[in-house]
């Protein structure tokens, strides 16, 4: 792995530089996990909704990975899911755009004297091409992909970085989360309702700040990927279960929504209700 150059050239202006109008979107959405950093353990980054997709993740890149295989971590937040696979025994470079994030990554795995198989480096989706290396598999835990204003220059980076019949394991946004409709038309909030399926960048409100989002589905966004990568599987993930933000109703009847949980573990594969859900998990292999 080489990281020296890309700290040396990641803040420098170069024809490498994105266009200003998405420099200036990648710039709000830093802004606004940098402004959450600090408690994005707790309830916000880390609740129990969030914990159960988390434990999907980490079952699909076992089951396609072994132990000591070199991974690649996109938008790892504070490091929960890069620790848990060093503490594992693979080897991870964990990458983050907001600083502050990686800050937590770094500090994460100095608590737990990990340093020798995890590293963070503060580094956009959009900046892979500053990352030397080679890797087994890259994954990416809850929409950092839908953060990125280019999907198909991520893929071809990833696509570079990845050894040939290497895996990728992405959770992504989807458009079509029947919870998140009901919740928001319930409350009169129709633009929200249907945020997910506009076309094109959407901006989502956090902590006062603005995430530009790109939402897909499944397919649309495998598209991005093909010509590099054949398609593994793909799952729903909280397709019967609320979205993370709905964990008020877990904690009030956590009994009844674990059932719903299993029911997302049962059906969630399911052709058609694979292309729903608050988020989808993909897994593809470079060709
Ligand atoms: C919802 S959080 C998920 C964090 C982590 N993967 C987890 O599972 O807890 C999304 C993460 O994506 C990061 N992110 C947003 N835009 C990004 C970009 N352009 N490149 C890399 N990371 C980005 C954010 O800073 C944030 O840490």
């Amino acid at each position: 792995m080489q990281i020296d150059p890309l700290a040396r050239r990641q803040h420098t202006t170069s024809p490498d530089t994105p266009p200003a109008f998405d420099e200036a979107r990648l710039l709000d959405t830093q802004r606004a996990f940098d402004s959450v950093a600090a408690d994005y353990d707790g309830p916000r980054g880390n609740n129990e909704l969030i914990q159960r997709m988390r434990g999907t993740l980490w079952q699909t890149v076992a089951r396609e990975l072994p132990v000591g295989s070199r991974l690649l971590d996109l938008g790892c937040g504070t490091g929960l899911d890069a620790a848990e696979f060093a503490q594992r025994g693979y080897h991870v470079v964990a990458s983050d755009w907001s600083p502050e994030m990686v800050e937590r990554t770094r500090d994460r795995a100095v608590a737990a004297r990990l340093t020798s198989r995890l590293s963070a480096v503060h580094l956009g989706v959009q900046q892979l091409h500053l990352l030397g290396g080679r890797f087994d598999g890259i994954y990416s835990n809850f929409g950092p992909l839908n953060c990125a204003p280019d999907l198909g220059a991520v893929a071809q980076e990833c696509a570079r970085l990845l050894r040939p019949g290497g895996t990728l394991v992405f959770s992504v946004m989807g458009r079509i989360c029947p919870w998140e409709v009901a919740h928001y038309a319930l409350r009169r909030r129709f633009g929200r309702a249907g945020v997910r399926f506009g076309r094109g960048v959407q901006s989502v409100g956090m902590n006062g700040h603005t995430i530009w989002t790109w939402y897909y589905l499944p397919r649309e966004f495998y598209a991005a990927f093909e010509s590099h990568f054949t398609l593994g599987s793909y799952r729903a993930l909280s397709l019967f279960l609320p979205p993370p933000y709905m964990v008020d109703r877990y904690r009030r009847r956590p009994a009844r929504y674990e059932r719903l949980g299993r029911l997302d573990d049962r059906f969630g594969g399911l052709p058609g209700l694979r292309d729903m859900g608050d988020h989808f998990l993909i897994v593809m292999h470079r060709r």
